[in-house]
């Protein structure tokens, strides 16, 4: 087990398309989850991506226990989640913040479905198939992203509803922060739940 270093928006790597996995029950892709599993958690994050760490490979893990400061995002469980697809049952959006471990100390405005059925596999190659709203569905949404080379910065409602976290809880934009990085944040104006 290693907790390795996280890639920085503006290193290229974390905008080229991943690759699909097509080996499971491989000491390796158990090894590289085991790293994604250590790494989040010395970050504290939501969630994490495989391209994040320079693996280009279709693999993102996310989870979090329910907090009572932000009783609005309701626990995920720990999930290890393999080529994955995502399929909006609504075309309704909503904004939330977020925030990226590739994009320390930053927070913006991003639109996302609020309910959505994603689909893909463990690293045992069993399917997963889960319907989820809300926080849940944006942490995915989020993770996600990462494998087609998408930063949340790509996808702001706003322009100028981007900025340093601490500007923003300053300004009374941000109304909380759950820890420093990654942890998408309830809004007193737009709430994600
Ligand atoms: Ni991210």
């Amino acid at each position: 087990m290693a907790i390795q270093p996280i890639l920085r928006l503006g290193d290229p790597r974390l905008f080229k398309v991943a690759s699909k996995v097509s080996k499971f029950n491989q000491p390796e892709l158990d090894s590289l989850i085991e790293d994604m599993f250590d790494t989040m958690a010395a970050e504290n994050g939501a969630g994490l991506a495989a391209p994040q760490i320079g693996i280009g490979l279709r693999v993102v893990i996310f989870g979090f226990d329910s907090n009572p400061r932000y009783p609005d995002n309701d626990a995920v469980p720990k999930t290890i989640l393999i080529n994955p697809t995502i399929t909006p049952l609504s075309e309704e959006k909503e904004d939330g913040w977020e925030g990226c471990l590739s994009v320390p100390g930053m927070r913006g405005l991003v639109s996302r479905y609020k309910h959505i059925r994603y689909s893909g596999f463990n690293a045992s190659g069993a399917t997963i198939e889960v319907e989820a709203r809300g926080f849940h569905a944006r942490v995915v949404q989020h993770e996600c992203d990462h494998l087609d080379g998408i930063i949340y910065t790509q996808r702001l409602s706003d322009p100028l509803k981007f900025g340093f976290t601490e500007a923003l809880l300053n300004s009374g934009q941000l109304s909380s922060v759950g820890c420093d990085e990654q942890v998408f944040v309830k809004c007193d104006k737009t709430a994600i739940s």
